[in-house]
């Protein structure tokens, strides 16, 4: 949600917090603030608005001197987005400083709490309370001094801290919320994500729960939460620093689009050798595959939207049960579990906090978990039993792309393993999968080199006030994501519903001229979709068709038709996202609105 940064070194600190705070505004950019200590005191700046006001404000860090800060960039939860509300928070005399992502849960009791001892709150966030515990704990050692809030506050938080009696030094702490640090050639450094370091280090370690980082110029030490010191091993990022830039595109979304067919034969080309799959880090046997009873997918957002399409892959291909579960939903309806079931939680992230805490439930009840994650060394990939990486590299834009269809592509290859496995399919039938898999990066190579057709369509549509996306089973999936893309870049307003269910209810929106997408992938259930399509347009509504190429006869029900090259069945979604995606683009581009960083989003959901 909220992206914090720190640093400490032989460099002015806040020209490289202002750039690390750059890197990580996609997690939130209401508001940001600067923390820098000038040799006297520690000086603080803030600004409403994106980050560009206060590189402004501060001439580029310029007006800030100093070779020790912190930084925030801040999306929103307790208080508006305001400079009062804007992070760093400071102590009453101003001799301690804080930077916060997450959620102080009991933050109203100690607030009242510490309003009992004469603390004056200058702010509606749950971080001052943070400053303030710290000043009333602090006897002159920090770390006893943050061991002990951390013993009194509740929730999730990753914090960076300074004193300015300890001038030289950076306190990092974190529960539940992402932090690394970064160890640097002319100073170390914190952040909330990689990308904030990458330009000054790739020697990273991940801070665990519960741990402190003690940063000088020099020298980083960690302590656990009875201040003990413990030893922690680093870990190298061989990232590409590209991969977090533009690298000439307009947009980093429209980049990851393009990254697609990439991540896609990077994150199938290692599992499959000899046209069989080898998933290695599954460290399953044959006999626990054959032995799972149900399978239970958790998520949320597009990651969820992929389980919803796994389900049918893994009901339809390998015949066992599945749940594709909204991880809010999840975590408090007490799912039954049963012991021979296989809970997987889909994250790109790896952070967010709904998905983090059904993982949690799942191992409380003590069934086999599977992450699949795309952030290494995230929470969800630790803490699951086992993990399967998506090799989709950083992904900045909000929305979310390539590193949906990366998910998509790995949950396939676990159908295609668990079918294989229990005898559902023959190992010629999972060859032809396989080779069907392989050939969707170049496909979608080739769909997005179609782009300017849906370009001029999308253009048509920038004026839109609502869009139905439409279809069945896979192709209602692939509905779900594509109406969600348009909403949430275009602020459009659009749905998604499974086509047979329209003239339930919803067909009575439809109007002369709106627009209705129908996704038709799956060859068994073209004629029905068609005869919705049919309602549809006798209603008014202007139908775009995604269909198969070869599926001619939807010519003569949609208004609109964009082919999709030839797959299996199972793997359609793949294929059929991309000209949704493109569109969504599009309209949001057309739009003028902010593609990258749309309204009231954060790109890591680390609040319940
Ligand atoms: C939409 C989008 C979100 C995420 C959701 C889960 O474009 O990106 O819906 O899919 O917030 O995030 P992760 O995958 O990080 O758990």
């Amino acid at each position: 949600m909220c992206g914090i940064v720190g640093y400490i070194g032989k460099s002015q600190a806040a020209p490289i917090l202002l750039d690390g705070l750059s890197k990580l505004e996609y997690r939130g950019y209401d508001s940001a603030g600067i923390a820098v200590y000038d040799g006297e005191h520690i000086r603080v700046q803030k600004s409403v608005g994106r980050l560009k006001a206060l590189s402004e404000l501060t001439h580029d860090g310029a007006t800030m001197p100093g070779t020790a800060g912190i930084g925030h960039t801040r999306w929103a939860t307790h208080g508006a987005p305001s400079n009062e509300n804007a992070h760093p928070h400071f102590n009453r005399d101003e001799t301690i400083a804080v930077v916060h992502n997450g959620i102080i849960e009991n933050y109203l009791k100690m607030k009242k709490y510490l309003a009992g001892k004469e603390y004056h709150f200058a702010s509606d966030t749950d971080t001052e309370v943070v400053a303030h515990l710290l000043d009333y704990y602090y006897k002159g050692d920090p770390i006893e001094a943050i061991t002990k809030v951390m013993h009194r506050v509740e929730g999730s938080y990753a914090l960076g801290i300074m004193f300015r009696e300890h001038p030289g030094i950076v306190y990092a702490v974190r529960k539940d919320s992402p932090l690394i640090v970064g160890h640097g050639k002319d100073g170390n450094l914190i952040a909330s994500d990689v990308p904030a370091v990458l330009k000054y280090t790739r020697n990273v370690y991940f801070i665990q729960n519960e741990e402190i980082a003690v940063l000088s110029e020099d020298s980083i030490s960690f302590y656990n939460v009875d201040g003990e010191e413990i030893q922690k091993e680093s870990s190298a990022i061989d990232w590409d620093i590209n991969a977090a830039e533009k690298a000439g595109y307009e947009h980093f979304m429209l980049k990851e689009m393009y990254e697609q067919p990439k991540t896609v034969r990077d994150t199938l080309n290692p599992r499959i050798r000899d046209g069989a799959v080898v998933i290695e880090e599954l460290g399953m046997t044959d006999e626990e595959i054959s032995r799972i009873e149900k399978i239970h997918i958790v998520a949320c957002g597009s990651a969820y939207h992929t389980g919803v399409t796994a389900k049918y892959v893994f009901e339809g291909m390998a015949r066992i049960p599945v749940e594709a579960d909204l991880a809010s939903e999840f975590r408090y309806r007490n799912p039954i579990l049963r012991e021979n079931d296989l809970v997987i939680i889909i994250s790109q992230s790896g952070e967010t906090a709904d998905s983090l805490a059904a993982l949690r439930e799942a191992k409380r009840k003590g069934v086999q978990t599977l992450g699949i994650v795309n952030v290494v060394g995230s929470s969800i990939a630790r803490e699951a039993d086992k993990v399967m990486y998506t090799w989709a590299g950083p992904e900045i834009a909000v929305a979310t792309t390539k590193a949906y269809s990366a998910q998509l592509v790995a949950e396939y290859l676990l159908a295609v393993k668990f079918a294989q496995v229990r005898g559902e399919i023959t190992e010629a039938e999972a060859a032809s999968y396989l080779k069907d898999l392989q050939k969707l990066p170049e496909q979608i190579e080739m769909l997005l080199s179609n782009k300017e057709r849906i370009q001029h369509f999308a253009n048509r549509y920038i004026s839109a006030r609502d869009v139905f996306f439409v279809g069945r089973g896979i192709d209602y999936a692939i509905s779900m994501e594509g109406s969600l893309k348009l909403k949430e870049i275009s602020y459009i307003h659009s749905e998604a519903y499974a086509a047979g269910e329209l003239k339930h209810g919803t067909i009575s929106l439809i109007e002369e001229g709106t627009l209705v997408a129908a996704v038709l992938t799956q060859e068994e259930l073209y004629k029905k979709t068609i005869s919705n399509i049919v309602e549809l347009t006798s209603r008014g509504a202007f139908v775009l068709a995604v269909t198969n190429t070869g599926n001619t006869q939807i010519e003569k029900a949609a208004d609109y038709v964009i082919y999709i090259p030839q797959t299996n069945r199972w793997f359609t979604n793949s294929l059929a996202i991309i000209p949704l995606q493109l569109f969504s683009y599009y309209v949001s581009v057309g739009r003028g609105c902010d593609v990258d960083k749309p309204r009231n989003l954060a790109k890591s959901v680390t609040v319940e």
